[in-house]
């Protein structure tokens, strides 16, 4: 831990979650923060005056606002590959040139969504979106949480190169009344490719009279597009500068956009320009995704905390966890800080989670009495999702309050140290009003910005990934040369699997 305002903190004594709140009556209005639609407590976490203080210096020496407005000028800040970040021009905020850009961007996939809707393409009732990583689990969370029973199109996301998800998808869609989006930044993702070629297939082998003029093509390479087959005006590009697992806002969105219809997808960017703003404008003493990085910085690198846990307590928003974990891990799972040093400490923690209450009856044993200390994130929705009995969302509600208060409370036992809870572990609650698009919209972008910020504060740059190469460059070795030169056990499992065959 080389940086001295790292240090400082490490340095200050750490308070009982206990007694927090005895200890200073104003904890929960100064660690609670409202941003529209989207209420922030981490009073349950150890955050003290003390420690925002030495995180508010750290921030200041590794010059966070200057890097912050160079995100949003549209300035090259990612190095490595000497491009912009340009996600929040998307929404409307940023570099004036990109924002136009994406405005027209924006509207060329409008304009195509009312033909489709105008059934310029045929009677269209399902999307197939063939995609994979940032190119889906973007459009399969938004399209999870806000489609409910209303989505306008039967929508089917497949990402995994296993054919198994591709035949599940397709053997519920009539080729005649199919829609193929091939979502790919680069358009040469070996499993989308792959996909996208075998739906093409099953359209063909189904007598659909033109395959090729059912497909949209959503990419930052519109001529590999075109080079693959697909009509230059059915193709929705996105610029180079918006990366893969920021890239929900732009035409990667579009199968959200086409289900939900064009007002919730922009309702959704206008949620995430709010956000935008207030990360932007906010003082740092009330700004909730560098407050939140704040918190992750203290429990991974001063505590030394190797996971973080989100658990949804909103069915809409199960798939939240797995949406974070590409977004936090590839952006900051990383060992070398942007200038190619050694990162002086621990980074990306693992992100993991589930639903809550299903994973309280799984997993929740280990957070309150294991050995391994997790931060627990609960996100929940005070208006819920169904028109059941208020019984249910009360249920869901009270359990994961209580949960948070258990973590933090514990409850000693002297005779039976089997039914002891040391407490003591920290939470974070993010509360919604409800989980509409505009809400929805505000809390991916709060991810985005705390990841940034963590980033940040770790001298990381987010916006590459060398680490997912190595493993392709094998696989496409292995495919192209046959399996040569490799160490006695992967050479034996691809004898064995696939015949040491090519
Ligand atoms: O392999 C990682 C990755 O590059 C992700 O960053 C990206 O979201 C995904 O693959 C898909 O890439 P593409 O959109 O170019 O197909």
């Amino acid at each position: 831990m080389s940086s001295p305002a790292l240090e400082a903190i490490a340095a200050l004594p750490q308070v009982e979650l206990k007694s927090i709140f005895t200890a200073d009556p104003d904890r929960l209005t100064k660690f609670t923060l409202t941003q529209g639609p989207i209420r922030f407590d981490w009073s349950k976490t150890h955050l003290t005056d003390e420690l925002l203080d030495g995180f508010v210096k750290l921030a200041g020496d590794k010059g966070f606002a200057a890097q912050r407005d160079a995100l949003f000028a549209g300035e090259p800040i990612n190095n490595s590959e000497g491009r912009a970040a340009e996600h929040p021009a998307e929404r409307g905020e940023g570099n004036a040139q990109s924002v136009s850009r994406a405005k027209m961007f924006h509207a060329r996939m409008r304009a195509l969504i009312d033909a489709i809707e105008g059934e310029a393409l045929g009677p269209i009732r399902h999307i197939l979106h063939i995609g994979i990583g940032g190119s889906a689990l973007g459009p399969d969370l938004i399209i999870d949480a806000l489609g409910g029973d209303g989505a306008r199109y039967d929508v089917a996301i497949v990402s995994n190169v296993d054919g198994t998800a591709l035949e599940r998808a397709i053997s519920r869609f009539d080729p005649e009344a199919t829609l193929i989006a091939v979502a790919s930044k680069t358009f040469t993702t070996t499993e989308t490719m792959l996909n996208a070629a075998s739906a093409i297939n099953w359209m063909v082998e189904s007598g659909v009279e033109d395959p090729y003029g059912r497909v949209i093509a959503l990419t930052a390479s519109p001529e590999k597009a075109i080079e693959w087959g697909v009509d230059e005006t059915r193709i929705l590009p996105f610029s180079e500068s918006v990366g893969g697992r920021y890239s929900l806002w732009s035409s990667i969105g579009f199968p959200a956009a086409l289900a939900l219809g064009w007002d919730a997808f922009e309702s959704l960017l206008e949620g995430a320009a709010a956000m935008d703003r207030h990360f932007r404008l906010s003082p740092i003493h009330a700004n909730a995704p560098l407050i939140a990085a704040f918190v992750d910085q203290y429990y991974t690198r001063v505590v030394g905390c190797q996971t973080r846990a989100l658990f949804a307590y909103d069915e809409r928003l199960r798939l939240l966890p797995s949406y974070l974990q590409q977004l936090e891990m590839e952006s900051n799972g990383k060992s070398v800080t942007r200038d190619g040093q050694p990162v002086d400490g621990p980074s990306a923690p693992i992100t993991w989670g589930g639903v809550g209450t299903d994973a309280q009856h799984a997993v929740f044993q280990l957070l309150h009495q294991g050995t391994v200390l997790t931060p627990v994130e609960f996100v929940a929705s005070i208006e819920p999702g169904h028109a059941l009995d208020p019984a249910h969302h009360r249920a869901l509600l009270v359990n994961c309050f209580a949960q948070g208060a258990a973590l933090m409370q514990g409850r000693a036992n002297d005779a039976d140290p089997a039914r002891a809870y040391p407490g003591n572990r920290p939470s974070t609650t993010i509360l919604l009003d409800d989980v509409t698009p505009d809400a929805l919209g505000a809390l991916i972008a709060f991810y985005e910005h705390r990841t940034f910020a963590n980033a940040v504060l770790m001298g990381i740059n987010p916006f590459d990934q060398f680490g997912v190469e190595l493993g392709k460059e094998i696989a496409k070795s292995i495919e192209t040369d046959g399996p040569k030169g490799f160490d006695p056990s992967t050479m034996a499992l691809i004898n064995l699997a696939l015949g040491g065959a090519a």
